[in-house]
């Protein structure tokens, strides 16, 4: 009899429970909402529209075939996104740049005609400011360094446009960076981590105040940029390796690295990446959040779930308005109020800070001018403008080698009795 009416207590009290802390979730994103560190709707409208934003079945309020839209963004307490401006590997050497300019135009597109949804930010107090005007802050993220086609001017004109991270690599090598696929059979490492110039990015990037996210690249790449980077960093869509050895994932021991440089892991949704598997759950992708606190500490936790970017997503976790969800799950796990306001929005917020702090420690230092060099590069249609000998960078004009024999000899006899 007692235990019938406990059974019935808890079959009373246990949906119940459930709702409240789905309540919960939604009060504290209410004032904290999610910034998320890697969207690729921009990829989305490119591959379904051809980046036409004004047609009927473009509009943002009514997209049905994406992980994102307006409604589900609201839905989903999304405050701030890092929208992805990816372009594949395959334009490497080719058209990247000019693509990847365009979709920094659907991002700042995207803002124009959505000014009630979006609020297109710069810095840290652009996303605080977004939070109270109850708007999606929103921020472009290059995913990949073949974007910049191994310029610093390219990287220094992206950082104008607003551009605020760039992940290392995609799922390739630049010339100045290894990715993660060197961590597989698939491919050896040619770097091993970043090249001379790859650490000349990495320091220009920290003189801009652009944040290094390092998803996507190899360990080698990993541990180097963590070391020589003056700000903090971001993997803006990985999960935990220990948790699922999968090489997009973070290892522990990097996870150390993240903690003692004040770095930044916002987990990946990505069912290869949360279960190495094709299936998972809600309460899987909060094994990821649990492991890097544990390893890293609770300042080092994010969400970065990679929407629009992925095929399987965890059962529970489907689109951006699902991120209560996930939040009710760590609450159930007793993560504290603060803890769970950390994880949303404050330690994202703590390490783009610390980037711009280390931007204005870095006033008055010149910007990186040295070019990679010539033979670093390939592809067939790059010109070699400025590179050629006729134009050296020396002052004194050279002097064909006959002349200098003569010069020579000449200045010999005057020595000679
Ligand atoms: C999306 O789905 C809604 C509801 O099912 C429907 O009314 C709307 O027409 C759809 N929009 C597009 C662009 O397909
Ligand atoms: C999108 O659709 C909504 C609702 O139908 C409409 O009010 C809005 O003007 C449209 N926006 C654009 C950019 O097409
Ligand atoms: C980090 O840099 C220090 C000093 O340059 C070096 O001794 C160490 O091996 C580096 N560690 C990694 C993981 O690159
Ligand atoms: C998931 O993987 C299993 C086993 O490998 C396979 O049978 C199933 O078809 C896959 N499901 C999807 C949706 O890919
Ligand atoms: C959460 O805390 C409660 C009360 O202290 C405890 O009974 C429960 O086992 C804890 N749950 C987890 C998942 O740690
Ligand atoms: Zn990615």
């Amino acid at each position: 009899m007692l235990r019938g009416s406990v059974l019935l207590l808890l079959c009373l009290l246990l949906p119940c429970s459930g709702q409240l802390l789905q309540q919960e979730a939604e009060r504290i994103m209410d004032t904290t909402p999610v910034i998320d560190g890697h969207n690729d709707l921009p990829w989305q409208l490119l591959k379904l529209f051809n980046n036409q934003m004004l047609l009927p079945a473009s509009n943002l309020t009514q997209l049905n075939d994406t992980h994102t839209n307006i409604p589900k963004l609201n839905t989903g307490h999304v405050g701030g996104q890092f929208w992805s401006v990816y372009v594949p590997c395959d334009t490497q050497n080719k058209d990247a740049v000019k693509r990847t300019l365009e979709q920094i135009d659907v991002v700042h597109r995207m803002c124009e005609l959505y000014p009630e949804t979006f609020a297109c930010v710069v810095d840290s107090a652009g996303i605080e400011q977004a939070f109270r005007d109850k708007k999606v802050a929103s921020l472009i993220g290059v995913e990949g360094g073949h974007s910049i086609d191994s310029s610093l001017g390219v990287l220094r004109t992206f950082y104008r446009l607003g551009v605020r991270y760039m992940t290392l690599t995609h799922s390739c090598n630049t010339p100045w960076a290894d990715n993660w696929l060197v961590d597989t059979d698939e491919e050896q490492p040619v770097h091993h981590g970043l090249t001379p110039f790859g650490k000349m990015v990495v320091e220009e990037m920290n003189r801009l105040g652009m944040i290094v996210d390092l998803a996507h690249v190899s360990v080698e790449t990993m541990k180097m940029a963590l070391n020589i980077s003056k700000a903090p960093v971001i993997f803006s869509h990985s999960s935990a390796y220990s948790i699922c050895p999968h090489a997009r994932n973070v290892p522990d021991d990097v996870l150390q690295m993240v903690a003692s440089t004040g770095s930044l892991v916002m987990v990946n949704f990505y069912n290869q990446y949360v279960t190495c598997s094709n299936m998972s759950t809600v309460a899987d992708v909060a094994d990821h959040m649990d492991h890097v606190k544990k390893v890293a500490g609770i300042q080092s936790v994010g969400f970065g779930g990679d929407y629009d970017g992925v095929t399987g997503l965890p059962t529970g976790l489907e689109d951006v308005s699902k991120y209560p969800v996930l939040v009710a799950e760590l609450l159930a796990r007793n993560w504290t109020e603060q803890e769970v306001r950390a994880a949303l929005a404050n330690n994202l917020l703590r390490v783009f800070r610390d980037v711009e702090s280390v931007k204005a420690s870095l006033q008055g230092t010149l910007p990186l001018e040295e070019p990679i060099a010539l033979e670093e590069l390939e592809g067939e249609c790059r010109t070699s403008y400025g590179y050629t000998t006729t134009t050296t960078t020396d002052s004194s004009p050279a002097l064909p080698l006959p002349a200098a024999l003569v010069l020579l000899l000449a200045l010999l006899s005057t020595l000679l009795p």
